[in-house]
């Protein structure tokens, strides 16, 4: 059985080896459609971008179960392909039986992909940098919204968001215009389809279980061949609809006109915001420490939205 200690970050004796602020990548033996990829949820957890020094204890386990049951969901749906292959361990050669017991329920075997730099936002209700904007300018990345639209609140309809994918330094809200100028105006519009779509019967799925999915953030690449050359195949990547990606709402108790409690990383960045105004930490790394009592919430929050999105 998987123990549950905490898997800040991995080792593995595998190729490639690279770290993000969540996961951890490494290169497996290609299939006999091309190269594969090892990605291992840790526990460490992020919040402005900053990686915190405090593991969140199984974390990486419940968002791997909450990413590979969106996955399953969104296959039955059939927009778009993915890059998901396995999340069985016993795939993985190259590592004794310890570590497989530590990479069992937060690894994802995956179809290596060239990653469109463009993080791809959908947005059904007015919260986080899209409030912000909308107050000063009644616009959320260049796309005009009606007046009068109080925090939180549903939108007419789902907008597509598109930001840009930094290698360092945050994220960056960009128009639609300013999105194609970079990667082309007909994969954005790709992009914009299969994104509003994928929002669109993921958000009625959470609805159905009692949880508003406000907004969320997919990734998109193109598979790579045997010879490592990007396809043409558009596959969507990364994790899917995870708290991580993603602001979870109750139904019960929602109430526009002010911020939701939620079943995702806004706790901890609310914790962190009190830790902003008493000056006690400026958003830049590192992150400070999170007390048990934070660490044990946030944890709590994930397990709740995998409980209520896909337990039977
Ligand atoms: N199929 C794939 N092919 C190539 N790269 C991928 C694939 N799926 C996810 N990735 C990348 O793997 C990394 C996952 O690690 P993560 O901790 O999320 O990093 P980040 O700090 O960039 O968010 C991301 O950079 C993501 O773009
Ligand atoms: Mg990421």
């Amino acid at each position: 059985m998987p123990t549950d200690d905490a898997v800040f970050e991995t080792h593995l004796p595998l190729r490639g080896r690279r770290q993000g602020k969540v996961r951890e990548v490494y290169d497996l033996a290609p299939d006999a459609q091309g190269p594969r990829l090892l990605l291992v949820a840790s526990d460490r957890v992020s919040a402005f971008d900053v990686v915190m020094p405090t593991a969140i204890p199984g974390k990486g386990r419940l968002l791997t179960a909450i990413a590979s049951g969106w996955f399953e969901f969104l296959r039955g749906q059939s927009l778009v392909k993915d890059h998901l292959l396995s999340t069985d361990v016993e795939q993985i050669s190259g590592i004794d039986e310890p570590t497989r017991a530590a990479l069992r329920g937060r690894s994802m075997i995956c179809r290596a992909a060239q990653v469109v730099p463009i993080e791809c936002v959908a947005r059904g209700y007015l919260a986080g940098s899209g409030w912000n904007e909308y107050q000063a300018s009644a616009t959320v990345c260049g796309v005009k919204l009606p007046a009068g639209l109080r925090q939180c609140e549903r939108l007419p309809e789902p907008i597509f968001t598109p930001a840009t994918k930094a290698a360092h330094g945050h994220d960056e809200n960009v128009s639609f215009e300013q999105a194609s100028a970079s990667v082309g105006q007909s994969l954005m519009a790709r992009l914009r389809e299969i994104t509003l779509r994928t929002y669109t019967v993921a958000a009625a799925h959470a609805l159905e279980r009692g949880v508003i999915l406000a907004d969320t953030k997919f990734e998109f690449g193109f598979a790579l061949d045997r010879s490592g050359s990007p396809t043409e195949e558009l596959i969507l990547v990364d994790e899917v609809l995870t708290p991580d990606s993603s602001r979870y709402w109750p139904v019960a108790g929602y109430a526009p006109g002010g911020d939701q409690p939620s079943f995702d990383k806004q706790f901890l960045r609310n914790w962190l915001v009190t830790l902003v105004e008493s000056g006690a930490w400026d958003k830049n790394a590192p992150g400070p420490e999170v007390p048990a009592e934070i660490v044990s919430g946030t944890r709590a929050r994930y397990e709740e939205a995998y409980e209520r999105l896909f337990a039977k």
